[in-house]
């Protein structure tokens, strides 16, 4: 059985981050999107919020690719947190070349660490390969207009914010 784990902030999640889970759906036969909880960072969405985000937008989905999804908040050693889930694959996605000099890092780091969970890349979709949560939150809270860049549901939720 191959189960994935798909690790991140998701502060919002975004168009650019269901492009990935919904790709990585054809690669699993279980996946646990895994919420990092940063002690450092002051969240927009709290973690029952990010959780609740992701299950509403991607079960259908889940469901329609016979994938068992399990979303779930974490604030150790990603490679932990895999073993933890019996997660023999762990999935990221790369924007550019930025994001894959800082991945490979990690990834090497992590399997030093952890030999038996092998880490994909997905290159994102170039449709939504920009989106950041980090500049959607800025320009939600400077009233501009994120449909680009969230689903309506997720836009909804971040005007009441
Ligand atoms: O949304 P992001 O910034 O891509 O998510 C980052 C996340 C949660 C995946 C990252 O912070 C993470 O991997 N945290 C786990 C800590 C860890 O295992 N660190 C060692 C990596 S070598």
């Amino acid at each position: 059985m191959r189960i994935g784990l798909y690790p991140g902030s998701f502060d919002p999640i975004t168009l650019g981050h269901k492009d990935i889970i919904t790709r990585a759906l054809s690669l699993v036969d279980k996946l646990v999107v895994g919420v990092g909880v940063s002690a450092t960072k002051k969240p927009l969405f709290n973690v029952e919020e990010r959780i609740a985000m992701i299950e509403e937008e991607l079960a259908s989905a889940a469901k329609k690719a016979g994938v068992e999804l399990s979303v779930l908040s974490f604030d150790g050693l990603l490679v932990d947190v895999a073993q933890k889930h019996k997660a023999n694959l762990i999935v990221r996605g790369l924007r550019s070349g930025t994001d894959f000099e800082y991945e490979a890092q990690m990834t090497a780091m992590n399997r030093k660490m952890n030999k038996d969970i092998e880490t994909v890349f997905l290159a994102s979709t170039p449709e939504v390969g920009f989106i950041s949560s980090t500049l959607v939150r800025q320009i939600s809270a400077m009233g501009g207009d994120v449909s680009p860049f969230v689903s309506p549901y997720v836009k909804k939720l971040m005007e009441k914010k």
